[in-house]
């Protein structure tokens, strides 16, 4: 049976306050309508369409990549109008899903269910009891002894004060039978409080068609609470986290604290992981073994192998680091950061775009930028390489067993030869042998007979 889906993103979003459309907002560093496409790609090769309106150049261009088209809801008057105007691309009969893009944590599972209830001839709503329904679309339904069944949906704004305690709400997420949708929303009016078209009121149209209503209960509140505000933007945040983070608990990862833990993106992890608190993972990072990570450090695409340890503070994007390497505390890995094992990187150490092979070091106040480092080699404290002319980027180049002194400048394109030593305050601009000592700095003078200036004595 055809299964079509409908995100419903054309909204304002005026409680957000925003500039940007709400749906565009992120949460888990995706945004909120993406999470909705991400679940709709897991339903099957069915046609998903997203109705935009409110900034729909800017959500058109978000969602270009994901395969889903768009359908413009031009102005925005309400739920109702927006399913009418993609009733032309649904096809003639089976089951419309329609989701909200500002429902964003609903399951796979969960809107496959719903699909399978309405089974192209139902109503399927799905529906929850919340403890504070304030805002949202009520169910009402028939008294218990005349069966308890659903009778409509009325909005909060339009609901009666007897009305507004029930706690049974719907969630903005329903499957219905393609054919009658089709026919329900051109019937549609806009008669009440909010002068919109809601697409709610099928619901009243369905029962009074004999057309049975199966209202299903979500498994939990978190899959489908809506985002209309900044603090239910953030209420969900922290939902979210407290569930990837407890995932993450029962795999085995131990989390200091799962309340102080962030993840925007994907997190693969081997055994015996520490993670202390604060830390922020974006993007895709992967922890190999035994990796430790110190409190408060920010990570972001970056592999870090088994038994590398992150000291507090540190900040990585876009790096490698290597089996057993030691990073920080306040260190910064750049993109194209490639460490290997056994590598040390100290405090206030900055490294881009750069090779630094098996036990290097550079423990100190240090700039490693577009260079290639050899075994073992140790760069001492307040060393950078000068690897930017102005107006091209250049690589220096640092031999095995080579020793820089605190305070070097290595001019790029320049080439250490491997054991060499450079002394400290040297700026080296041409390349040095290898197995010798290279100093490049004004000699060292003492003057005798100088003496100190006198304070001149107050007149
Ligand atoms: C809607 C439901 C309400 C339900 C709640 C759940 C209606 C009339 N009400 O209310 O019963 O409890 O969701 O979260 O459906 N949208 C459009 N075009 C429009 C208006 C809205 O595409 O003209 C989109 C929005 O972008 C949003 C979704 O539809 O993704 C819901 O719109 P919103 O205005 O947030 O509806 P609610 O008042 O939350
Ligand atoms: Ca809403």
């Amino acid at each position: 049976m055809t299964i079509d889906i409908v995100i419903m993103a054309a909204g304002k979003g005026t409680r957000m306050k925003s500039r940007l459309p709400k749906v565009l907002h992120k949460l888990a560093g995706k945004t909120l309508l993406q999470h909705v496409l991400d679940t709709t790609a897991q339903l099957g090769a069915h046609p998903t369409t997203v109705i935009t309106g409110h900034g729909a150049a800017e959500v058109e261009h978000a969602i270009a990549s994901s395969g889903a088209r768009s359908v413009r809801q031009m102005p925005q008057l309400g739920t109702g109008h927006a399913i009418q105007q993609v009733a032309p691309l649904l096809a003639d009969e089976g089951t419309t899903l329609i989701l909200n893009g500002d429902v964003p944590l609903i399951g796979a599972d969960t809107a496959k269910a719903l699909a399978d209830a309405c089974g192209g001839s139902k109503l399927a709503l799905l529906t929850i009891v919340l403890d504070d329904a304030t805002g949202y679309g009520r169910i009402v339904r028939a008294p218990i002894a005349q069966g308890g069944h659903v009778l409509g949906i009325v909005e909060h704004k339009d609901a009666s004060p007897e009305q507004r305690q029930i706690r049974e709400i719907y969630t903005g997420i329903m499957a219905a039978p393609t054919t009658q949708l089709k026919r329900w929303v051109a019937a549609l009016k806009n008669d009440n409080v909010q002068g919109e078209y809601y697409l709610t009121d099928i619901v009243a149209m369905a029962v009074a068609e004999g057309v049975p209503v199966v209202a299903s209960a979500a498994p939990n509140e978190t899959e489908v609470l809506g985002v209309n505000s900044p603090l239910q933007l953030a209420d969900l945040e922290r939902r979210l986290q407290k569930r990837q983070a407890e995932g993450l608990l029962e795999s085995g990862v131990r989390l200091a604290d799962p309340a102080r833990f962030d993840l925007r993106g994907q997190l693969n992890v081997g055994q015996d992981v520490e993670i202390d608190v604060g830390c922020i993972f974006e993007g895709h990072v992967t922890l190999g073994a035994e990796v430790r990570i110190g409190a408060h450090c920010v990570i972001r695409d970056a592999v870090i192998e088994a038994g590398a340890v992150i000291h507090p503070y540190s900040h990585i994007e876009g790096a490698r680091v290597g089996a057993g390497a030691l990073i920080g505390p306040y260190a910064r890995l750049r993109p194209g950061a490639e460490l290997g094992p056994e590598v040390h990187i100290g405090n206030f150490v900055e490294v881009k775009n750069s090779t630094l092979a098996r036990g290097a070091k550079a423990n100190h106040l240090a700039y490693l930028g577009d260079a290639t480092v050899g075994e073992r080699v140790n760069y001492g404290a307040g060393s950078i390489t000068a690897n930017y002319d102005g107006a091209n980027k250049h690589r220096t180049v640092i031999g095995a067993d080579v020793h820089i002194g605190s305070n070097c400048v290595l001019v790029a394109p320049v080439n250490i030869g491997a054991g060499g030593t450079v002394g400290g305050g040297s700026t080296i601009a041409r390349d040095t042998p290898p197995g010798q000592l290279t100093v490049a700095r004004a000699k060292q003078v003492t003057l005798s007979g100088w003496t100190r200036p006198v304070k001149a004595a107050k007149k």
